[in-house]
């Protein structure tokens, strides 16, 4: 079994490099099923999420080469049928956007309903809808989902939430579709842009990505590209956090500040000095912090996927804090753990709120899911004593090489293995 072991108490202090965005590259990585040719693609993070779709892209006839540690050649003209349907395709969210590429490429696609982190329902009835729109037809076999279509042709979209997964899935499914579609109420966040600017790179026309409405006008073909993933927005959230909450002061390097403007606003807000640079930030804090209200919303507001991140540092902060979670049903689940190591935090619904106390106290506690799993290392490094985290896979699905960086500016975590049989898991691409 895998295990974090933290001893609290050490301020971080020195500099820490970003990796490439997680929900960028999961993006990117399936939409070269619609190059003909050799894509090569840079800063992608060595994380178990990106390991996984590469396996999965492999399985149904990609090739892939690792250049290096974080570019990758991706050759998938290879693939020749519209079928994702192993196991490991259950074992990641991001899985869903083998359907927009399949569909783009083969006008079909038969793939595994996707799994990912557990905030409650996670439908894909949107995604259908504009599938819908584009001219294909969907329905559910055994756990898969079928999409056929004899032609797909563009058309208007209103997407009734601005989904993520939606948005990137109808831009993958347009892109060659013949004609224009309009993606209306898309989602903004820097991963649709990334997706966008590598298609484009590809010879996709595609404008608008960034705003809530994407104009695609759909093209033949598309070219291999060289193409460098952005910084993920979120871990260097998750860096900053942790700097706060161990009264550190660490400079985080390889980011894009706009990204950040949601979080460093909130944290500046509460007492947290941030000085930005051109692509890299400065975070220090000393003493308690003021307590805060958090909406999370879609971008550019304050993202879900630092909700626990921040809840954990409310946790010690002089005050009472309130903390609703405007994107996701049920992603308080973890708030037991945190209660674990002393917090004081009652849910109710959608809404969080949390009684700011001194200090918490190590305790063994498990990651319920990625970010949750980022709030429990957060608390665990400013904790008093020592915290095991159990369930450790989630984290390493989305933090490339996390203890060692958090050990370069001088946290005391180990990762620990207490090797299983059957553990298969790989660790690197
Ligand atoms: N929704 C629908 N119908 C749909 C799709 C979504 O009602 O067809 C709803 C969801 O239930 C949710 C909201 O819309 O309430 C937003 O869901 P969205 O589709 O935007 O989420 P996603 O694409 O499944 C991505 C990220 C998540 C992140 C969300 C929101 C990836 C691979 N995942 O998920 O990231 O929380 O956007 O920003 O990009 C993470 O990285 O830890 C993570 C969970």
């Amino acid at each position: 079994m895998e295990k974090y072991i933290i001893r609290g108490g050490n301020k971080l202090k020195g500099s820490v490099n970003i990796s490439g965005a997680k929900n960028a590259a999961v993006a990117i990585i399936p939409a070269t099923i619609l190059a003909e040719g050799n894509c090569v693609i840079e800063n992608v993070p060595n994380i178990r999420d990106v390991t996984i779709f590469l396996h999965i892209l492999r399985d149904i006839g990609a090739q892939v080469r690792v250049l290096d540690e974080h570019t990758l050649e991706i050759n998938t003209v290879g693939i020749n049928k519209a079928v994702a349907t192993s196991e490991l395709v259950r074992k990641l969210r991001a899985s869903c956007y083998l359907m927009g590429a399949l569909l783009g490429r083969f006008k079909s696609s038969l793939v595994t309903l996707p799994g990912g982190c557990d905030f409650g329902v996670r439908p894909i009835d949107q995604h259908l809808k504009g599938f819908s729109a584009l001219g294909a037809s969907s329905c559910f076999e055994a756990g898969a989902v079928s999409i056929k279509s004899k032609k797909l042709t563009g058309n208007s979209i209103y997407l009734d939430v601005a989904s993520v997964g939606a948005t990137i899935n109808i831009i993958l499914a347009a892109v060659k579709a013949k004609g224009k579609t309009t993606i209306e109420n898309a989602a903004r966040e820097p991963h649709i842009v990334d997706l966008a600017n590598f298609l484009n790179s590809m010879g996709a026309n595609i404008v608008g990505a960034g705003t809530n409405i994407i104009r695609i006008n759909g093209v033949e073909k598309l070219k291999a590209t060289n193409y460098s993933i952005i910084p993920d927005q979120i871990e260097a959230g998750t860096y900053m956090i942790a700097a706060a909450a161990t009264n550190g002061n660490i400079k985080i390097d390889n980011i894009i500040p706009k990204h950040l403007e949601s979080i460093t606003a909130k944290l500046r807000e509460i007492g947290v000095k941030i000085t930005e640079e051109y692509d890299s930030i400065q975070v220090s804090s000393s003493g308690r912090l003021k307590p805060c209200t958090v909406k999370t919303m879609p971008y550019p507001g304050f993202p879900t996927d630092m909700q626990p991140q921040i809840v954990a540092l409310l946790s010690t902060s002089d005050g009472t804090s309130i903390v609703s979670e405007d994107v996701w049903d049920n992603r308080f689940k973890y708030v037991s753990e945190l209660t674990c190591m002393g917090a004081k935090i009652t849910v109710d619904g959608r809404m969080a709120v949390i009684e700011g106390v001194k200090r918490l106290k190590g305790s063994p506690v498990s990651a319920t899911d990625l970010r949750a799993g980022a709030a429990m290392i957060i608390s665990g490094l400013s904790a008093e004593g020592i915290t095991e985290i159990s369930n450790i896979n989630h984290i390493e699905r989305g933090y490339e090489d996390i203890v060692n960086k958090l050990k370069k500016i001088g946290a005391n975590i180990e990762y620990v293995n207490i090797a299983e049989e059957g553990n298969t898991i790989p660790k690197a691409f």
